[in-house]
């Protein structure tokens, strides 16, 4: 919305949330999510054609248009538990816009949801008229975080999902002229509102699936000999499949793929489709395998134990340049090492305090550090589960020094220099490739 206030600063946009709290976040010098260049949108439009208000009655009815950007997590309770969409704030969005919003306003489905979501909110919105009063569109976001502010300012495409008929159409062109102001025609697609819909689940499970197809083949790489990055480079160098997402690590994070994925799956099952819903569940699966086979390498590497010994995590976050730890795996790999009681200091530029609230309550020794150097000192391990570019450029020679021997590297993202480290005595454990070891 930042974005779209910066880009068409005669558009009067209004951001609203029932919680006050995050509002006045919104409002103040410190946003409440980290992302690159967003400070300085957001400074450019607040106060001007941007504003952040708790939601009233007016606000719903004063707007031409109404964006639903609502979370859609899996939930965690009832039919589809730990699979299926969680719908309620959804469907309480689409009750507040009936009682507040004038006819004839567009509602824009944001959100990621299962398929056919929009035909539902739409019953909801116009049960009561013969006509659609309130015509409801889809317009998946296709951003990553991170990289949010540029893939907004120059995306791969903008999808505009809308029902047949004059209504529908109207609607989407309303929504278009919008994006018009900044994109050229060709970047925006139109499609019905189930498609845009499937679409980006389909796009997200999609990515998933090379990911862990890289990673399933990590493992064989270990087993034989092979190096997963030569092998994903030779891959990738084929146009039909393209260099991108073929990075082998501890696995896929974030708040997107594995809730979509399982979304899929849910839906297949419901729809008695069980062979595809095991295709899908299958990508989830080896991303879970791949964390677990991380940390049992580590504990077979460090002599089957680490009881009471120092590992250094390097990295919290889901990817770099976030400071969202949601679905990391940084966690399961923090949660595996404490059941073996080991001894956590972690450090990450920026997830630190969501780390602490992750974790929170386990029981075991974990040290929240920004400064990777007092991370390492002492450690037995240092453990590279984000890659952020600054661990590439620290002092290796000074970590080693303050280290335990033997000391060992396991670089879950293959972010670092291998045989540099291995020169400086460290024994290094790469992901998908042979290790190096002094004996
Ligand atoms: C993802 C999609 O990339 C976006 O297109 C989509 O809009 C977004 O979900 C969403 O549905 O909102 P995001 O989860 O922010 O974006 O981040 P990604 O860059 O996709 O990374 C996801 C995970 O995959 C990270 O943990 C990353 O480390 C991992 N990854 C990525 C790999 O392990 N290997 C790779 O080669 C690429």
């Amino acid at each position: 919305m930042a974005v779209i206030a910066d880009q068409c600063p005669d558009v009067r946009v209004t951001v609203v949330d029932v919680n006050e709290a995050r509002i006045a976040q919104w409002r103040s010098a410190t946003l409440p999510v980290f992302e690159p260049g967003l400070d300085e949108v957001v400074a450019r439009a607040r106060g001007r054609n941007l504003f952040f208000e708790a939601i009233t009655p007016q606000v719903l009815a004063a707007a031409d248009v109404i964006f639903v950007c609502v979370n859609t997590p899996t939930k965690t309770f009832g039919e589809g538990k730990g699979m299926a969409a969680d719908l309620q704030y959804w469907e309480k969005s689409a009750r507040t816009i009936l009682q507040h919003a004038r006819k004839g306003t567009i509602v824009v489905e944001k959100s990621t949801v299962p398929v056919r979501t929009a035909e539902a909110m739409s019953r909801i919105l116009n049960a009561r008229a013969d006509d659609e009063d309130f015509p409801v569109l889809s317009n998946p976001e296709f951003l990553a975080e991170g990289t949010a502010v540029r893939d907004l300012l120059q995306p791969e495409r903008v999808l505009i999902g809308s029902r047949p008929g004059p209504a529908g159409d109207a609607a989407a062109q309303a929504l278009a002229a919008i994006y018009r102001r900044w994109l050229p025609e060709e970047k925006i697609l139109f499609t019905s509102v189930w498609s845009a819909e499937l679409s980006k689940l389909s796009a997200n499970a999609m990515l998933a699936q090379r990911i862990s197809s890289i990673n399933a083949l990590s493992e064989l790489c270990e087993r034989t000999g092979a190096d997963v990055q030569e092998v994903s480079q030779v891959i990738g160098s084929d146009r039909r499949i393209g260099p991108l997402f073929l990075q082998a690590g501890v696995g896929f994070g974030g708040s997107c793929f594995r809730k979509d994925l399982l979304n899929i799956v849910y839906m297949c099952g419901q729809l008695g489709l069980h062979e595809v819903a095991a295709y899908w569940k299958q990508v989830v699966d080896i991303n879970d395998h791949q964390v677990a086979r991380f940390t049992r390498d580590i504990l077979a590497h460090l002599f089957n134990t680490v009881v009471g010994k120092r590992m250094a995590i390097f990295g919290f976050a889901f990817k770099p340049e976030t400071d969202d730890t949601r679905d990391s795996p940084a966690i399961a790999i923090c949660r595996r090492l404490l059941e073996e009681r080991a001894e956590l200091a972690i450090t990450d530029p920026r997830a630190l305090d969501n780390a602490a609230r992750d974790l929170a309550g386990l029981p075991g020794s974990i040290h929240f550090e920004p400064d990777p150097y007092a991370a390492a000192r002492g450690a037995h391990a240092v453990v590279l589960v984000t890659d952020w570019p600054q661990f590439r450029a620290l002092d290796y020679a000074r970590i080693f020094a303050d280290a335990q021997r033997p000391a060992f590297v396991f670089d879950g993202r293959n972010a670092l220099d291998h045989r540099g480290l291995f020169e400086l005595g460290f024994n290094v454990v790469p992901m998908g490739k042979p290790p190096l070891l002094h004996r």
